[in-house]
C-alpha cells in the first residue's frame, strides 16, 4: 500500500444535535466522536492528517491538541466539496491515496479502511472509490445510482432525490478514497446546490462518473459502520453499537461479563482475565482493573479507577482516581475518592472519604491490612497506617493519621482506650 493522506471534515456546527457544542466534541461511550476517526486513521497508517475545523474551532484543536493534526479553517461552513477544496495546496500533489474521513462517522473500522483502500489502489486509474452500505432505513443519506450493468453513475442526496431514487437502499458512508489530482481537478467543477447553495463532495463522484473516469465502490460487510450522527437519537444508536463492540472485545479476552445489556463500559478500559463484571455496573472511560478481580452488581467506577488483582468492588460503591491494591474488599454502599488503598485491605459497608472540603480536593492513604469499621468518614487528606482498624461510624478528621497496628472509634476518631469519658451519668 502507498504513502494514504487523509482529511477529516469536522467544520460542522451539527445543528440537529441541538447542542452550543461543536458536533465532533459530544461523547461517544465516554470520549468525542472525533477521537475515533483520528484514531481509525492512526491504526490504517495515515500520514499526514487533515482535520477541517470550523464551528467551535479553537476547542476542538484545543481538545486535540496532543494528536499531531493539521489543522485546516473553514471559516464558513459551505460544504463538504468546499471543505475539501481548502486542502487542495496541501494534497493536490501528493502521490498516494486521499481517504476522507467524516469526523460525525465514529463507527468506522480500520479493517474497512484498509478494505477501502486496498480496492482502491486495485487499479491505478481509479479516480474515486466511494464505501457504501446497504440500509433498511435510508432516511436522510445520499442514494448511490447505478445503471444496469451495476457501475455508480451519481450520488444524489435527498432533497435531490426523486421518490423513485429515495427507494434506493444503498446509502452513501461519505467516506471515500481519491486519487488526489483526479479530486481537486473535479472539485472546481462543482456547482452549488439549488437547493442551500452548499458545494457537496458526493457531486464529485457523480461529476467523474459522468467524465467516464472509473469510480468504484466497496460496500461494507457490515452497515452499521456507515452510521453518520446528525442528532442525539443517532448519537445514542452509535453508542450503544459502541457498547457493544467493547464488550465483545472484552469477553474475547476473557473477562466474563454476567449480563452484557444491563453493564455500561466505555472505551479504553483494560480488564484482566477472568475478572467478572456483575449486571448494573457502569465502568467509565480509561478504567484498569486487573485479573480476577470482582465488580458489581451496582458499581459505579469512575475515571482514574484502578483495581489490582484480586480486589473486589460491590453494591453501590463509587471510585474516582482511586487505586484499591489486590484482594481489597470494598463490598457495600461507599464512596472512595481521590484514595489509595493497600493490599488486603477491607472497607467496611458505607466508608466514605470526604475528598472534597468545598474548594479543593484531598488525598486519603488507606495502607496494606488496614481495614474500616461501618459508616467510618475519612476526612482527607489523612492516612491510615498499615493494619490499623476503624471502629464502625469513626469519624477520622483531617490530618489526624492512624499510626500502624492502631484501632480508633468515636467521633471525631481516638484511639481506642485512650479516651476517658468526661461526664460519667450518673443514674
Ligand atoms: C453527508 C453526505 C451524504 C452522506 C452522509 C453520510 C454531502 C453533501 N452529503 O451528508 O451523501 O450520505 O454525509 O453521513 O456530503 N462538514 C464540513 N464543512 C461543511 C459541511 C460539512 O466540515 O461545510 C462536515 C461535517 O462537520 C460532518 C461532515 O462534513 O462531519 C458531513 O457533513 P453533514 O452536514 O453531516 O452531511 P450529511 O448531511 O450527513
Ligand atoms: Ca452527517
Amino acid at each position: 500500500m502507498s504513502k494514504t493522506a487523509c482529511v477529516i471534515l469536522a467544520a460542522g456546527k451539527g445543528v440537529r444535535m441541538g447542542s452550543e457544542k461543536s458536533k465532533v466534541l459530544h461523547p461517544l461511550c465516554g470520549k468525542p466522536l472525533l477521537s475515533y476517526v483520528i484514531a481509525c486513521a492512526r491504526e490504517t497508517n495515515m500520514n499526514p492528517i487533515h482535520t477541517i475545523i470550523g464551528h467551535g474551532a479553537e476547542k476542538v484543536k484545543a481538545a486535540f491538541s496532543g494528536e499531531n493534526l493539521k489543522w485546516v479553517l473553514q471559516e464558513k461552513q459551505m460544504g463538504t466539496a468546499h471543505a475539501i477544496s481548502l486542502a487542495a495546496p496541501l494534497l493536490r500533489d501528493s502521490s498516494g491515496t486521499l481517504v476522507v474521513l467524516c469526523g460525525d462517522a465514529p463507527l468506522i473500522t480500520a479493517e474497512t479502511l484498509n478494505k477501502l483502500v486496498s480496492l482502491h489502489e486495485m487499479n491505478k486509474d481509479t479516480a474515486v472509490t466511494v464505501l457504501s452500505g446497504i440500509v433498511n432505513s435510508p432516511n436522510q443519506y445520499g442514494r448511490l445510482i447505478r445503471n444496469a450493468t451495476g457501475q455508480l453513475m451519481a450520488i444524489i442526496e435527498t432533497s435531490n432525490a426523486t421518490e423513485e431514487q429515495l427507494r434506493i437502499n444503498e446509502i452513501n458512508s461519505g467516506i471515500y478514497a481519491f486519487n488526489p489530482q483526479k479530486l481537486f481537478d473535479a472539485i472546481k467543477e462543482v456547482k452549488p446546490n439549488s437547493k442551500n447553495g452548499e458545494y457537496y463532495l458526493p457531486d464529485v463522484v457523480s461529476l467523474l462518473a459522468k467524465k467516464g473516469e472509473r469510480v468504484e465502490v466497496l460496500v461494507a460487510q457490515d452497515a452499521t459502520e456507515c452510521l453518520g450522527i446528525n442528532s442525539r437519537e443517532e448519537l445514542a444508536k452509535a453508542n450503544r453499537i459502541m457498547e457493544e463492540r467493547i464488550q465483545k472485545k472484552l469477553i474475547n479476552q476473557g473477562v466474563l461479563i454476567i449480563d452484557p445489556s444491563k453493564t455500561y463500559i466505555e472505551a479504553d478500559v483494560n480488564i484482566g482475565t477472568d475478572t467478572v463484571i456483575f449486571p448494573f455496573t457502569v465502568i467509565r472511560s480509561g478504567v484498569k482493573i486487573g485479573a480476577n478481580c470482582e465488580v458489581g452488581p451496582f458499581s459505579h467506577l469512575r475515571t482514574g479507577t484502578v483495581l489490582k488483582d484480586h480486589a473486589e468492588v460491590g453494591n453501590f460503591t463509587e471510585t474516582k482516581k482511586t487505586k484499591i491494591g489486590e484482594h481489597s474488599k470494598a463490598k457495600h454502599l461507599s464512596y472512595l475518592g481521590d484514595t489509595i488503598i493497600g493490599n488486603n485491605v477491607n472497607i467496611g459497608a458505607g466508608t466514605i472519604t470526604a475528598n472534597y472540603d468545598g474548594k479543593s480536593k484531598h488525598q486519603t492513604v488507606i495502607e496494606d491490612g488496614a481495614s474500616t469499621g461501618s459508616g467510618t468518614v475519612l476526612v482527607a487528606p489523612v492516612k491510615l497506617g498499615k493494619d490499623s482498624v476503624t471502629g464502625a461510624g469513626a469519624v477520622v478528621t483531617k490530618g489526624n493519621d492512624v499510626p500502624q497496628g492502631v484501632t480508633v472509634a468515636g467521633v471525631p476518631a481516638k484511639p481506642l482506650g485512650s479516651k476517658k469519658p468526661k461526664h460519667k451519668r450518673k443514674k
